[in-house]
């Protein structure tokens, strides 16, 4: 199998994961479970989770104690992008080429769903507790947990996503003030994903580190990307509105160091990060691969 039919296998995998733990939508709270239901299966790259089982496997893990953990991530992903592009926050209207969560369901389910996501992520990682098969996968279970908590929360994403929104409203933007949106509103699920694998699989603290850092390179690379594209790309190509940051008067990566260092830059970061992964014992030719390909995504 080449890059993309193996690709195409992981995304299918993590869709199937993700689907075991989508609740059926059903009683009087329906209309909130078709929301969410309607954010999650929309598509999308999958990134999270697969980046995540690759990091399980490169250390070594096996069977399925991962999968909940898969599932959460992208769970949170999702409400982070529905709550994203509500009028409050991003106003956009198209999202992996159909309406928003807001634009179908109304703000205040839009809302709602993104709650539900969030709260059915930590349910669902509760039920890898019933999975763990010794003191010891408990233990790293628990770890797992933290590290979804605290890189989804105020010292990460939710972080992130409030200096993006003080950053619109005409704050002096610094390059120290860039580097912290993207590394808490973007790099930190990257981090979640690479990490919550390893310490899953048992890899020992040093490991960990490094994987958060590659990670951290991983993340800001990929949001100076999504600058990129939303500069240089299209509503069709993308799926979701172009232009969107000049709209909200969001300084990014691009605007500040313009295209061809921002470009440059995702080069440099990538190349440190496939420098961290090839450090390691085992190797896993298509993670590096996968983030290779990132450079040049068009999506
Ligand atoms: C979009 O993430 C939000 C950013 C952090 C830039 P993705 O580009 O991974 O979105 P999907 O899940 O593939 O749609
Ligand atoms: C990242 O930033 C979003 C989240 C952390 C949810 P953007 O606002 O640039 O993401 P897109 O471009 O809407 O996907
Ligand atoms: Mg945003
Ligand atoms: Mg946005
Ligand atoms: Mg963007």
């Amino acid at each position: 199998m080449n890059f993309d039919e193996i690709q195409s296998s992981k995304v299918k995998h993590a869709e199937e994961v993700l689907k075991k733990y989508l609740p059926r939508e059903q009683g009087f709270q329906k209309k909130v479970l078709e929301a969410m239901n309607y954010s999650v299966m929309a598509g999308g790259k999958r990134l999270r989770p697969i980046l995540m089982e690759e990091s399980y496997l490169l250390f070594g893990g096996k069977g399925e104690l991962v999968e909940p953990f898969m599932a959460a991530l992208e769970m949170i992903h999702n409400y982070s992008l529905v709550h994203d592009d509500l009028p409050a926050m991003d106003n956009d209207e198209y999202r992996r080429g159909r309406k928003t969560t807001w634009k179908i369901y109304g703000d205040g389910m839009a809302v709602l769903a993104g709650d539900g996501l969030l709260n059915l992520a930590f349910e669902t990682v509760a039920s890898a507790f019933d999975m763990a098969e010794s003191r010891e996968e408990m233990k790293r279970t628990a770890q797992a947990v933290k590290i979804l908590a605290n890189k989804a929360g105020i010292y990460g994403m939710i972080g992130g996503q409030c200096a993006d929104i003080e950053a619109g409203t005409g704050q002096e933007m610094t390059k120290e003030l860039l580097l912290f949106i993207h590394e808490n509103k973007t790099a930190a699920l990257i981090q979640a994903a690479f990490m919550i694998g390893a310490v899953l699989a048992g890899a020992d603290k040093e490991a960990v580190a490094a994987m958060e850092k590659a990670a951290y390179n991983i993340g800001i690379a990929f949001q100076i990307q999504d600058d990129i594209l939303d500069v240089t790309s299209s509503k069709e190509v993308l799926g979701k509105p172009v232009g969107s940051d000049e709209r909200n008067h969001k300084l990014t990566y691009v605007t500040l160091h313009g295209l061809e260092e921002s470009r440059e830059e995702v080069r440099k970061l990538s190349r440190e990060a496939l420098h961290i992964l090839g450090s390691f014992e085992n190797r896993s030719r298509f993670l590096e691969e996968l983030v290779n390909s990132l450079i040049t995504r068009e999506k």
